[in-house]
């Protein structure tokens, strides 16, 4: 349909038939949901089938007016039959073609049965484990978000919205929502332009950059404005300054929400201001109820109405719903293919984290007989956050085990619940079996349940006796793994030195029993990286490997100490300084690192190279690149992935800036004993920084020193220092997404020996 096909619909459309385009609502009652479908709304929830959604799709096209089909919307999260690693654990693999396939699968299973508009994918930074909705996203850092979340809106979006197995993508929630102060979700997120600038708002770019068509609004304030109401940023930075013209989504009641924030009186009020500030759609179904507009046209610009409706159209336009409003009943795929199936577990091993193999413990050498135990292990508890109900279920580890393993003896002992109490004799008798078998496997974490929406916790600790199982087990002097699930980094100081072997595999889907089971047997081997740092207590969050230099670092030296940091000024280290900034009781730094996790192999970096010149560096405003190499050798006996990870340090700079930030990642296969070169192409957007030190905002490369580490993990070492010569500032960079293309395509070329 055409712009002018558009205008003519628009031109015969009636207040309420424009105002109905602007909302979306769920009814559980079909018969209801038709009475508002006849009075105009213009997108419902998926309704459960194709039929059922053919159905509403077919009242809205022969029963109204003027036969609008619907926009037919629906949380598609991490899969719709087959459920995927959750996005969290598809972070951990750095490989953003994982995420990818994942929306491309999930969507071409949601579309089958008639979904076309998805809320996903979720790009929040999210820097604090409390807040249950870091399940959600791609963890602690810009960079992953952003390659994340663009590789998702190419996969469910494709090439043509148009095509059969295409849907809509939302990115959400725009923004600052993962900075709720205390973890707390929906909680408020203030922040100054600076952070918001160079943290929280490039993946969102990044993503607009990549074609998704809707953005959804969150839920939380900034500068004192809930973003449901903030033209600023709805309109100013997604419009105006990114050139966003995609469909706004108000969050579930976020309109209706500006009533207890304070800022909106009553229902009209609310959505006049969330409609003045740049939304669209409001997701709740009050800007028509019972078939009456609440607002009247001399209450709300036709202007903005037209402008809004216009949009929703045209997204209508693009999914190719007036010629092919319905889906063909017969081919709705209604429970995950083998297909499918195979490849949620073939990913899998990559978004596992090993975080400790002492010894070699893993993976697990034959044996006649092995003790599991844990909520985990007899659990169909595995497909995470965020599914619904006719996801295809996955089954038992234990099952896994004993078919993977018909030789060995898998003795079950429950040991703990999830989150339980009193479970003295439960755990007494898994350690004295334990102690029988010698040997066994805690499968210990997090219910799906309490990450997720609405599931933020102060403890970051395993819930219930968990705790005290895995000491019961260690306090046997048999050796052990601990497998974890959960949905977000948790704080397992308490036991961590206990456990020989610890294997984050968060919620891994449909697939998870059999893809744990094969990580442990060796079949496959864990090769993902924390993509959000594991704090020591649950008191030291927000801990992440991206915050600013302090002027009093607590610092024991070694490769985390700022070298900024003047030990003829300040001392040789000052972790013993009771003015720095640190805790007095907590040792410094994460447990565990942002970019963290081995493998079943071993990787050494060598020869750091620099490949730059004066003239490159003073002219990258003008797209010279300066290049890194590194050499990187599987030193193990067995071929394996490694993650290098580059990050840069701006040294000295006007305005305070992170420790490290990272700008480059690339998975690498190495056979047992080979070597090649992983070489990085930098240019200004990876040492620029935003700020308002010009009349004109912007990004800056300032004069100076930058560090450049590369290396397995945010402790990577110093590879090079380079010196800026000349100021450089632009008002734009380049797509995050794009830099990141071109650096993998420049990497892992060339054999080194
Ligand atoms: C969540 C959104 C979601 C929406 C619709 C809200 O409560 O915050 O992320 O897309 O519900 O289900």
């Amino acid at each position: 349909m055409s712009d002018r096909r558009i205008e003519d619909l628009l031109a015969r459309m009636t207040w309420a038939e424009k105002l109905g385009q602007l909302q979306i609502t769920y009814h559980p009652d079909p018969a209801r949901t038709r009475a508002l479908i006849s009075a105009g709304m213009g997108s419902i929830f998926w309704q459960g089938d194709a039929e059922a959604t053919n159905a509403m799709q077919r009242h809205a096209v022969e029963n109204t007016r003027l036969g609008i089909p619907l926009l037919v919307g629906l949380d598609v999260i991490h899969g719709q039959r087959t459920i995927f690693p959750t996005p969290l654990a598809l972070a951990a693999s750095f490989e953003p073609r994982h995420a990818e396939q994942v929306a491309s699968v999930s969507g071409r299973e949601a579309a089958s049965g008639g979904v076309n508009w998805t809320f996903s994918p979720m790009i929040d930074v999210s820097r604090d484990p409390r807040w249950g909705r870091i399940v959600e996203g791609f963890g602690e850092d810009v960079l992953l978000n952003s390659c994340f979340g663009a590789a998702m809106v190419r996969g469910y979006q494709g090439d043509d919205l148009s095509a059969a197995d295409a849907i809509a993508a939302t990115a959400k929630h725009f923004v600052g929502y993962g900075q709720p102060e205390g973890g707390r979700d929906y909680n408020t997120a203030d922040m100054s332009e600076y952070r918001l600038r160079n943290v929280y708002l490039p993946p969102f770019q990044a993503v607009v950059e990549a074609g998704a068509a809707s953005v959804m609004a969150s839920f939380n304030t900034i500068d004192g404005l809930p973003v449901h109401a903030n033209r600023r940023l709805l309109t100013g930075v997604l419009r105006e300054e990114w050139g966003f013209d995609g469909v706004t989504v108000g969050d579930a009641d976020g309109v209706m929400n500006l009533i207890p924030h304070g800022i909106a009186a009553n229902a009209a009020d609310a959505l006049k201001l969330a409609f003045a500030a740049g939304l669209n759609v409001e997701m709740g179904g009050n800007v028509v109820a019972d078939g009456v507009p609440t607002l009247s046209e001399a209450e709300l610009s036709p202007v903005v109405v037209d402008a809004a409706v216009r949009r929703v159209l045209a997204l209508k336009t693009a999914l190719g719903l007036f010629e092919r409003p319905y889906v063909v009943a017969e081919r709705e795929i209604v429970a995950a293919t083998p297909e499918h199936r195979d490849i949620a577990r073939r990913m899998a091993p990559d978004t596992m984290v090993l975080l400790k193999n002492d010894g070699d413990l893993l993976p697990l050498a034959d044996r006649e007989r092995i003790l599991v135990t844990g909520p985990y292990a007899e659990s169909t508890d595995h497909l995470g956050a965020w599914v619904q109900a006719f996801a295809t279920p996955a089954g038992r580890i234990v099952d896994a085990l004993r078919e993977r393993l018909p030789g060995t003896d898998v003795v079950v002992s429950a040991g703990a619940s999830f989150l339980g109490t009193d479970e003295a004799a439960l755990r007494a008798a898994a350690a004295s079996q334990a102690a029988e078998i010698g040997f066994a496997i805690v499968f210990a974490g997090e219910p799906s349940n309490i990450s997720g929406e609405a599931a933020s916790r102060s403890d970051l600790r395993l819930p219930g006796e968990q705790e005290a199982l895995i000491h019961a087990i260690a306090d046997t002097g048999v050796p052990f793994v601990v497998v974890l699930e959960s949905g977000r980094p948790l704080v397992v100081s308490d036991w961590f030195d206990r456990a020989p072997a610890v294997l984050q595999a968060w919620h891994l889907g449909t697939e998870a029993p059999a893809a744990i089971v094969s990580a442990l047997m060796g079949e496959t081997a864990p090769s993902g990286k924390l993509p959000a740092s594991f704090p020591r207590s649950s008191g030291q969050v927000p801990t992440h490997y991206s915050h600013d230099n302090t002027g009093r670092p607590a610092t024991t030296g070694g490769s985390m100490a700022p070298t900024t940091w003047d030990p003829a000024l300040h001392g040789p280290n000052n972790v013993d300084d009771k003015y720095a900034s640190k805790y007095l009781d907590l040792d410094l730094g994460p447990l565990l690192p942002f970019g963290h996790g081995l493998t079943y192999t071993r990787f050494e970096y060598s020869g750091a190279r620099l490949r730059e010149g004066d003239v490159a560096l003073n002219a990258l405003r003008d797209g010279a690149t300066f290049g890194l190499e590194i050499t990187l050798t599987n030193v193990g006996d067995r071929a394996g992935d490694e993650v290098v990870q580059l990050y840069t340090h701006d040294v000295v700079a006007h305005r305070v800036q992170p420790v490290r930030v990272l700008r480059r990642f690339t998975r690498v296969h190495l056979e047992a004993g080979e070597s090649r070169a992983v070489s990085f192409e930098l240019g200004f957007d990876d040492l620029a920084f935003w700020s308002e030190s010009h009349s004109v905002p912007g990004f800056d490369v300032e004069p100076g020193a930058f560090e450049v580490f590369i290396g397995g993990s945010s402790e990577a070492p110093l590879a090079a220092r380079i010196t800026v010569g000349a100021p450089q500032h632009a008002l734009s960079r380049e797509p995050i997404a794009h830099r990141y293309a071109r650096s993998t395509q420049a990497s892992t070329t060339g054999v080194a020996s």
